[in-house]
């Protein structure tokens, strides 16, 4: 038997040519499900011959598709840019597991009926991490390279019907692993399906249908390429035609175009004597025309994410459930566009874009991120060597894909850098497919692609890139610059969702809107790859980088999408849904009126609805629909509102009008009365509260602090807080303060995650116990003065609080600090942590999920429940979340009883304050690495925050902007709390 072959520069061999990936009726027979399994720690102990012919015994089983280390069979392992062995090209390691597959089969008879008649057979791999050889009976047909791509090996012949031998040999690393280096779990195995296909004498090898839509007349044309004279029929456009051989075009006269929203397929088939393939068409063009994008002839704006495949169970095996679920749920937060980041998805992914709508970045499975760490010496991508590897590639990921209408450029890679490798993939791809653009970040020269793209470019940045379209260039401007700046900007990542994140979206999504070279940018990323393990107490519980003893990883790095592993949307979803909406909404101060403005490119508003409602103090008092014209895309329309929707007296805590746009009828993605978009004018009512007189002193300890907040004993505090359990962001520079510490270093290092309180000074007067207290942080003598003034008041109890920021707050206490940088902080508030576990809690406010100042779009004035697994948001790695900003009034409920409090004076009126009620302390979140680790609660954590710091996105990207940070400050506000 040959040698396993896994440290040649080359593609893999033996397979035959890529084929377009197609419906057809010829026979097919799963291979998916049990095969025999036998890992190896390297490839020198992994068996010898006779294993390929059948000989298993003793041999452990698995499921095919799935990766044998999350199959019981190692352990998972994650890295980002580091690579997990020395860079030593084209060599893995010694130490590279190899798992052997093998499967007994019985071919099916519609399959051998196929052979028996001429036809032939093909063994189809979706996908092998990261190279296999393969052998049917012991015959060895080849290898495979490209772990996301498909492999075919024609197998006529080889087969006797009966108890034949499928056997597979998979090498964890090979050569292919130095073009694999994408930020994610290493995941060996077959982890996409297997299947025998029969080919018919006389069938449809390969066939393009590709559709074309000219906006100027309305028709639409079919281009077909086939490698057999065939029928094509398409039933809805009357479309009966005899096609031949090679390429041609059909007309289709007038015709329904595709986009992302008005995903229109038309069900077309292509037949032969023997083999009927089925595609369905979309009519669209994709052009960057005159430095914008288009499809269509209209400008497009891409509501993006990136995504990965990622199950927390079963790593990147494709479910169709899952892969629904996914896109359903980007529907219905009004994204329109996916970049497969970094790979070709399942083929079936493709099959649900383009029928739920959305428009696809498909990237080939390419990068050589690892060449950072070696100043990209040797980078594949510069070397002739290595081009047939990533020619094949790209050929790979378009032959499969190229009749999905959703697919409207094709990526390079990632992260590459740039050289003639790059180059020839471009090449290739133009002679191949005219009908989208070429795609690719790593070179940022754009020489190749058909649109600017940047990852993580600041706001400056972005602005400046949408300005230079119109700058009148210098005289000496070199073609190729003049070039690239009149491509439309794509900035494929953007909004870095780790953990609380992502903030300042906001302010990009205003520049997209700004400027119309800008063509929109895509989230990182959509799914937070958590692994789910049981733990020692038998519970479900998320894992993350280096969890599974691997000695180079880089952490929770990878747990940072909008949604969870279990899909649950992050509060960064629901921010980024408010801000890319079709619609906006805007409510003019004395509600006279709305000002409806369409973001659609392509559909005027008749299919939504626009309803208003008016509540007061929480209990709705009118409400109806508004007659909306149909505005068109990209238009706007003021509409009238009733007088009904006026605010009219002084409400007790507010009087709201929300104006919801909202689909009108059913789709395939959300039920009718599914909200798009929220507009909203709120009016706040100044609260009255009784004569104050002075409290009972035996309610106080004697620091002056109560004993009781409405029914719930204090455990601890109150006090004032100005830190925060860090977020991931917190813990990162920000790009655009590279050489400064993070905040939470700088939190650290000024010492306010462990402040002292000191009581100045205790006096009662008639009408209040006022308290007096310095905190201060050790060593230092900046800190906050506080004045409580307690009072009893028929209500309950009001507290008001002055506020003052004393010392200095940056780091000129530093000796020689070769920056300066000012200690903003992270909040400041009230903190008091009460007795029992919490329940829940009620509040009129920002809602209903938590927002931070720069995440804030997403959220609503109105009156919402909490339940005790809302009140804060269960990251992987325990940090900072749950605060709900602009509150009013709210009850907090505990196993021991209750409190509400209210805001009733001081800047508090203006914005209400951040209420944070969490299970757990700072100090706990800042110290246990993973959710599954905390304890059971035991107190109720609360914070009354009058300012907060927004949380920005310095993972990768910028920090908080200026305009949401915390300076030190003073504040003074009042507060009401009783029992309920
Ligand atoms: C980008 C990269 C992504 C991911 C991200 C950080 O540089 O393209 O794959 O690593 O950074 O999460």
């Amino acid at each position: 038997m040959t040698a396993f072959d896994v440290a040649r520069i080359g593609p893999g061999e033996g397979s035959v040519a890529p084929r377009t990936r197609l419906r057809s009726d010829a026979p097919t027979q799963s291979l998916d499900g049990a095969w025999r399994f036998r890992l190896s720690p390297s490839p020198e102990l992994a068996p010898r011959d006779e294993w390929a012919r059948g000989e298993t015994e003793g041999w452990d089983e698995i499921t095919v598709p799935a990766h044998w280390n999350m199959s019981g069979f190692g352990t998972p392992a994650y890295s980002n840019v580091q690579f997990p062995f020395p860079i030593d090209p084209p060599y893995p390691p010694d130490e590279n597991p190899v798992g052997d597959y093998v499967r007994r089969i019985d071919v099916d008879d519609a399959i051998r009926r196929v052979t028996d008649a001429g036809g032939r057979a093909l063994l189809r791999f979706d996908g092998i991490e990261s190279a296999a050889d393969v052998f049917v009976n012991g015959t060895r047909l080849g290898s495979t390279r490209g772990s996301r791509l498909t492999h075919e090996f024609d197998v006529t012949g080889l087969l006797t019907g009966t108890g034949d031998v499928v056997a597979v040999r998979v090498a964890q690393f090979s050569d292919g692993t130095y073009l694999e280096n994408q930020d994610m779990w290493w995941l060996p195995g077959i982890f996409r399906s297997v299947t025998l296909l029969a080919r018919p004498v006389g069938g449809i090898d390969d066939a393009v249908l590709t559709g074309d839509f000219d906006h100027e007349s309305g028709h639409g044309t079919v281009e077909v390429t086939t490698s057999a004279a065939a029928v094509l029929e398409v039933p809805e456009l009357g479309i009966r035609a005899d096609v031949p051989a090679g390429r041609s075009i059909v007309d289709a006269g007038v015709v329904a175009p595709w986009s992302a929203e008005t995903p229109r397929l038309y069900d077309a088939t292509l037949a032969t004597a023997s083999e009927t393939v089925s595609v369905r068409i979309g009519f669209r063009r994709v052009r960057a025309h005159g430095g914008v994008l288009t499809l269509n002839g209209r400008a497009i704006m891409l509501r993006g994410v990136n995504r990965h495949e990622h199950d927390p169970e079963r790593g990147r095996v494709h479910t169709t459930e899952l892969a629904r679920r996914d896109l359903v749920l980007m529907k219905q937060h009004n994204i329109n566009a996916v970049r497969t980041s970094h790979y070709p998805p399942h083929p079936e992914f493709l099959d649900l874009t383009d029928e739920l709508g959305l428009y696809v970045i498909d990237e080939c499975d390419l990068e050589t991120h690892e060449y950072e760490y070696v100043s990209w010496r040797g980078n594949p991508s510069d070397d002739p060597a290595w081009e047939a590897s990533f020619v094949d590639r790209i050929r790979r990921t378009v032959t499969r894909d190229r009749t999905h209408p959703s697919v409207i450029m094709w990526s390079l890679g990632n992260e590459s850098g740039a050289g003639c490798n790059i180059r020839a993939m471009a090449r290739w791809v133009r002679e191949n497919d005219d009908t989208r653009l070429i795609h690719y970040e790593g070179d940022h020269s754009s020489r190749d692609t058909d649109v600017y793209s940047r990852m993580y470019a600041s706001h400056d940045e972005v602005r400046r890139i949408g300005e230079e379209a119109d700058e009148i260039p210098p005289a000496d401007i070199r073609a190729a610059e003049l070039r690239r700046r009149s491509l439309p900007f794509v900035h494929c990542e953007f909004g870095h969702a780790m953990g609380n994140s992502p903030g300042g979206v906001k302010e990009y999504w205003e520049l997209y809107e700004r400027f119309p070279r800008l063509a929109g940018g895509f989230i990182w990323e959509w799914v937070e790859h958590a692994i789910a393990i049981e733990d020692e107490r038998g519970r479900r519980a998320f894992r993350y980088g280096g969890d599974f003893g691997e000695s180079v990883h880089d952490h929770n790095f990878v747990i940072d999408g909008l949604i969870s592993a279990d899909r649950e949307p992050r509060p960064g979803l629901v921010d980024y849904a408010a801000i890319v909406a079709p619609v906006v909404i805007e409510v003019d101060a004395d509600r006279r009126g709305i000002l409806l403005q369409n973001r659609y490119d392509h559909v005027d508003t008749d299919h939504l609805t626009v309803r208003w409602r008016r509540e007061v103090d929480g209990e709705v008092v009118a409400q109806g629909e508004l007659a909306v014209p149909a505005v068109g895309p990209r238009q706007r329309e003021r509409i009238g509102l009733p007088a009904e929707a006026r605010a009219t007296g002084e409400p007790r805590v507010a009087d709201v009008l929300t104006v919801n746009a909202a689909l009108r009828d059913a789709t395939d993605w959300a039920a009718a009365g599914h909200v798009v978009a929220t507009g909203q004018q709120v009016r706040t009512g100044v609260p009255l509260v009784g004569a104050a007189t002075a409290p009972h002193a035996d309610g106080f300890d004697r620091r002056g602090r109560p004993l009781r907040l409405g029914s719930l004993d204090i455990v601890e505090g109150p006090g004032i807080g100005i830190w925060r359990a860090p977020t991931d962001n917190d813990l990162f520079p920000g790009w655009d303060e590279p050489t400064l510490p993070p905040m939470a270093e700088r939190w650290a290092l000024a010492r306010i995650d462990r402040m002292q309180t000191r009581v100045r000074s205790i006096e009662a007067d008639a009408a209040a116990l006022v308290v007096d207290t310095r905190v201060g942080a050790p060593s230092f003598d900046s800190g906050v003065d506080a004045l409580w003034r307690w009072s009893r008041v028929p209500e309950g109890m009001l507290l008001e609080l002055d506020l003052r920021s004393i010392g200095s707050w940056d780091n000129s206490w530093i000796e020689k600090a070769p920056f300066s940088w000012t200690v903003d902080w992270a909040r400041l508030g009230v903190d008091v942590a009460l007795a029992g576990a919490p329940l829940g809690m009620d509040f009129a406010g920002l809602g209903p999920g938590p927002s931070y100042p720069d995440t804030d779009s997403g959220v609503r004035f109105g009156w919402f429940q909490a339940a005790a697994d809302e009140l804060v948001t269960p990251h992987v790695r325990p940090q900072e979340s749950g605060s709900r900003r602009g509150v009013r009034t709210a009850v907090i409920r505990t196993t021991e009883g209750g409190v509400r409090v209210s805001v009733v004076g001081g800047e508090a009126l203006d914005a209400g304050v951040a209420l944070t009620v969490s299970p757990w302390d700072r100090t706990t979140l800042s110290t246990t690495s993973h959710a599954s680790l905390l304890p059971e609660p035991t107190a109720t954590h609360v914070s009354i925050d009058i300012a907060q710091s927004g949380v920005g996105t310095a993972t990768c990207g910028p920090g908080v902007l200026p305009r949401y940070r915390l300076p030190a400050r003073d504040a003074s506000f009042a507060l009401l709390f009783e029992t309920v």
